[in-house]
């Protein structure tokens, strides 16, 4: 027999609390608790195992486990070759980001060569399916559909079908009736996505691949990813600015894989389309010659990327002056503020600083700090930095700028796109041919040897030099 009773859950973390309150005692998160009712002692627990015995890891079979490939070079690169059968990947990212036509593109690809695939469509008809399949091409045999919203269609779907990769779209709205709890809830979400895990990994010698696509909502209304990030083996994010057509694809848990590295798409009127040079779709509305702008060679997993910081400094009487950093790591960005004032005497205690990375990519590796602090210089000073160079390096506290790793590979991206100087770090060994590098010890001497040093920077006057 199986009794339920009201609990408040947190819709971020999951945390279950017995009265309801404004703010997640668990995780902090505000205005995200929402009323449910949990079912205790449910009939549907799964059987009691049989005992596995022990066997020698060098023994297992792990033949029937390789990759199998999406067809997306950008995302098996992010997946370090596939999905892997037997395992569960959590798609999540804002709604409208391009999910289902990422995945509609990966089950067809897998299908033409020889998968077979199953889409459980809980959001869209089949009619609506066929007609995005039409537009991008992934109609062919192989490709299975259902349209269908609770998790035992699901369940049955997935027995008749026996797919080698099966995507559920999406987990928040397939729910299962008996728990009593509305779709989209934790209980719902945790629980479901729980049964799909076991389909996976109860099969043998190997299940299917499972993929859930989870939608990442601000407002708390429907139970985030974040809620099954223990469940399953690999998450995947979706991210990119809904109005610009690049889409950035990353793992942030994987089992079977590196998690550093970066897949690149463009939205286009005929799908998902792999960008295989980022750095020059990144660059390309530069303005060469603007005041508060560096270019930083960052490192994207073992991809270099060039990417523009950019900096804005305005005036303020604000008792608190804005401090904003878009695709930026805040606290360097307020560290780098702080070297700039203690050891540079650049001031900007009454301005407003906004810094950004362009393109709706993020760079929070330290390896940025120092076209960071030269964009805010150049920010502030009005003097733009040759439209030629690129700048990369550490900033520690002291002022002092250190080493990063991957030089070459940085250099080497900065020179094929016709970047002809660096400002690197002085231990940086030599540079390809025709690269010029300003190697700097300190933030003050990378100033000094762009001239963006001087008496203006001077101003307001240290309160040392008042006596
Ligand atoms: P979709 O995959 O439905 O997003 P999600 O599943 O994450 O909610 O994609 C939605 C957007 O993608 C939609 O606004 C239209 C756009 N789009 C294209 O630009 N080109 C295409 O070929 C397709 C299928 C969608
Ligand atoms: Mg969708």
């Amino acid at each position: 027999m199986s009794r339920s009773k009201l609990i408040h859950r947190c819709s971020e973390c999951g945390a279950s609390h017995l009265r309801w309150a404004g703010r997640c005692g668990a995780c902090g998160a505000w205005n995200c608790l929402v009323e449910e009712s949990e079912v205790i002692g449910g009939s549907d627990a799964p059987p009691a195992p049989s005992w596995e015995r022990p066997s020698l890891l060098a023994d297992v079979d792990a033949g029937s486990f390789a990759p199998c490939l999406t067809g997306l070079a950008e995302l098996d690169r992010v997946l370090a070759g596939g999905l892997v059968p037997g395992s569960v990947t959590l798609l999540g990212g804002e709604p409208g980001i391009g999910k289902s036509t990422l995945l509609l593109q990966a089950l067809a690809n897998i299908a033409a060569s020889g998968g077979r695939t199953l889409l459980v469509s809980a959001e869209e008809s089949p009619h609506q399916v066929r007609l995005r399949a039409e537009r991008l091409g992934a109609l062919g045999a192989g490709l299975w559909l259902v349209s269908e919203t609770s998790l035992a269609g699901a369940l049955a779907a997935i027995a008749e079908v026996g797919p080698d990769v099966v995507v559920v779209d999406s987990i928040q709205t397939v729910a299962d009736p008996e728990l009593g709890a509305a779709p989209g809830s934790v209980t719902q979400v945790r629980e479901c996505a729980c049964r799909l895990v076991r389909v996976a990994k109860a099969t043998s010698p190997a299940g299917p691949a499972v993929v859930l696509v989870g939608h990442v909502t601000k407002d708390g209304s429907l139970a985030g990813p974040r809620v099954l990030e223990h469940v399953v083996d690999t998450v995947l994010s979706f991210e990119g600015e809904r109005h610009h057509a690049l889409r950035l694809v990353r793992a942030t848990k994987h089992r079977f894989g590196p998690t550093g590295e970066l897949g690149l798409f463009e939205m286009t009127g005929s799908g998902l389309v792999g960008v295989s040079d980022p750095s020059a779709l990144l660059l390309g509305d530069r303005r060469p010659g603007a005041a508060g702008a560096v270019v930083v060679p960052a490192m994207e997993g073992q991809r270099p990327l060039l990417v523009e910081v950019q900096a804005l400094v305005s005036r303020t009487n604000a008792a608190m002056p804005r401090r904003s950093a878009q695709g930026l790591d805040g606290g360097r960005v307020a560290l780098l503020l702080a070297v700039l004032q203690r050891h540079a005497q650049v001031s900007l205690g009454s301005h407003d600083v906004f810094a950004s990375a362009v393109g709706g990519v993020r760079v929070v590796e330290p390896a940025a700090d120092l076209a960071v602090a030269l964009a805010l210089v150049s920010a502030v000073s009005g003097r733009a930095i040759g439209s030629d160079l690129v700048a990369f390096g550490e900033v520690g506290l002291g002022g002092e700028v250190r080493q990063v790793a991957q030089v070459g590979r940085r250099l080497g991206e900065a020179a094929r796109l016709g970047f002809r100087r660096a400002v690197v770090p002085a231990s940086s060994p030599e540079g390809p041919p025709g690269m010029e590098l300003v190697r700097v010890a300190g933030v003050v001497e990378a100033l000094d040897r762009l001239a963006l040093g001087g008496e203006w920077a001077r101003w307001p006057v240290p309160a040392e030099q008042f006596s």
